[in-house]
């Protein structure tokens, strides 16, 4: 089993090796570094990241990175366990990734566990990863911690954003401190991951429906693990991308140090979807009693309670009448 798993490691570095290569040797790779270069990612990024390309098989055929890894003697096993290759109808092997950017994912041990592949352009899927193996589990692994654990640890901060771009045009910028979920909502394991190196998490998602939903999806999660976290907001329609692009660093820095604590966040939020009618109230209460559930640590449902009553002008008590079923953090 653990021979496996280290095949899976073996067959990803060769993979990460050749995309590598095809950008910047292959034809295909010429269009993906324009590419890049107009979505502003320097040279220094993509080495450092090691971004590389899938190429595209009217160029060189569908089974070239099979063919190619095959050839280095990685197992046909290996390659197909690892997401890399897929097989047809025909029952041939054809190349899973395909005139894409790839970004390697690499986990805490500094290995490559998986990959992100974006398109050049519009069409779908946008984005494809690498499937879940022995070596990849979406839902702990989050892209960057490994390159930025060290800056985490001495700003003991992260930053958490929806997307590779952001997370790469955050560190062109030289705010090297994100981390990013691959393509899945945030999970405990992911907040639980961060805790070892930063004291405190801003959450900086694009600023759209979905993003917003996205954040309040998961302050339960960070009440439950009792992580610090706040939420910093962009302009509407930008994401941290287009919005370090256009406004520069100090600006990001500023709404970093401006992040709202999740609390606040939460309730404001409530309050634009239900009103402060006496109605309103009733859900906005019923609402934050649950979240409080989720806080296990009682100083903190403390001090949320005490904000909430003070924002609705209700007792703080309103809040903490039912004995709370605190879930210990897992360990
Ligand atoms: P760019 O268009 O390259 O700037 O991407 P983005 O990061 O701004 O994308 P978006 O805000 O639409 O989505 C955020 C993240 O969700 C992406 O970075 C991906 O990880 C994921 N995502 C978006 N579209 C897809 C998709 O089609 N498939 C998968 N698996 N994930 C996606
Ligand atoms: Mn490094
Ligand atoms: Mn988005
Ligand atoms: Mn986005
Ligand atoms: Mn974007």
């Amino acid at each position: 089993q653990l021979q496996k798993r280290e095949q899976l490691y073996e067959a990803n570095e060769a993979a990460a090796l050749l995309y590598q290569h095809c950008l910047q040797h292959s034809k295909f790779g010429a269009v993906a570094r324009s590419y890049l270069e107009q979505r502003g990612v320097p040279a220094k990024i993509i080495e450092h990241y090691r971004l590389g390309c899938a190429p595209d098989p009217d160029q060189v055929g569908w089974s070239y990175a099979t063919d190619q890894l095959r050839n280095q003697g990685i197992s046909q096993d290996s390659l197909s366990k690892a997401g890399l290759s897929a097989v047809s109808n025909r029952g041939g092997y054809y190349d899973r990734f395909r005139s894409r950017i790839m970004f390697p994912i690499i986990d805490m041990t500094g290995r490559v566990a998986a990959f992100g592949g974006r398109i050049l352009g519009d069409g779908a899927p946008k984005y494809m990863n690498s499937p879940e193996s022995p070596v990849f589990d979406k839902g702990r692994l989050l892209f960057g911690l490994h390159q930025h654990r060290e800056t985490i640890r001495r700003q003991r901060r992260a930053l958490i954003v929806e997307g590779n771009f952001d997370l790469l045009l955050l560190a062109a910028h030289g705010v090297d401190c994100a981390v990013a979920p691959l393509g899945t909502a945030l999970t405990r394991d992911h907040i639980r991951s961060l805790r070892p190196y930063s004291l405190e998490t801003i959450l900086l998602f694009d600023a759209d429906a979905a993003g917003l939903k996205a954040v309040m999806r998961c302050i339960p999660y960070f009440l439950a693990e009792q992580v610090e976290a706040r939420v910093a907001l962009l302009p509407a329609g930008h994401d941290p991308d287009s919005f370090i692009r256009a406004e520069g660093s100090a600006a990001v820095i500023d709404l970093m140090e401006n992040a709202r604590p999740l609390a606040e966040f939460a309730f404001d939020r409530l309050a634009d979807e239900h009103g402060l009618t006496l109605a309103g109230k009733n859900k906005i209460i019923a609402e934050l009693k649950q979240l409080l559930k989720e806080a296990t640590d009682a100083e903190q449902r403390g001090l949320m309670a005490s904000h909430f009553s003070a924002k609705l002008g209700v007792s703080p008590e309103y809040f903490i009448t039912e004995k709370v079923m605190a879930k210990r953090p897992a360990m």
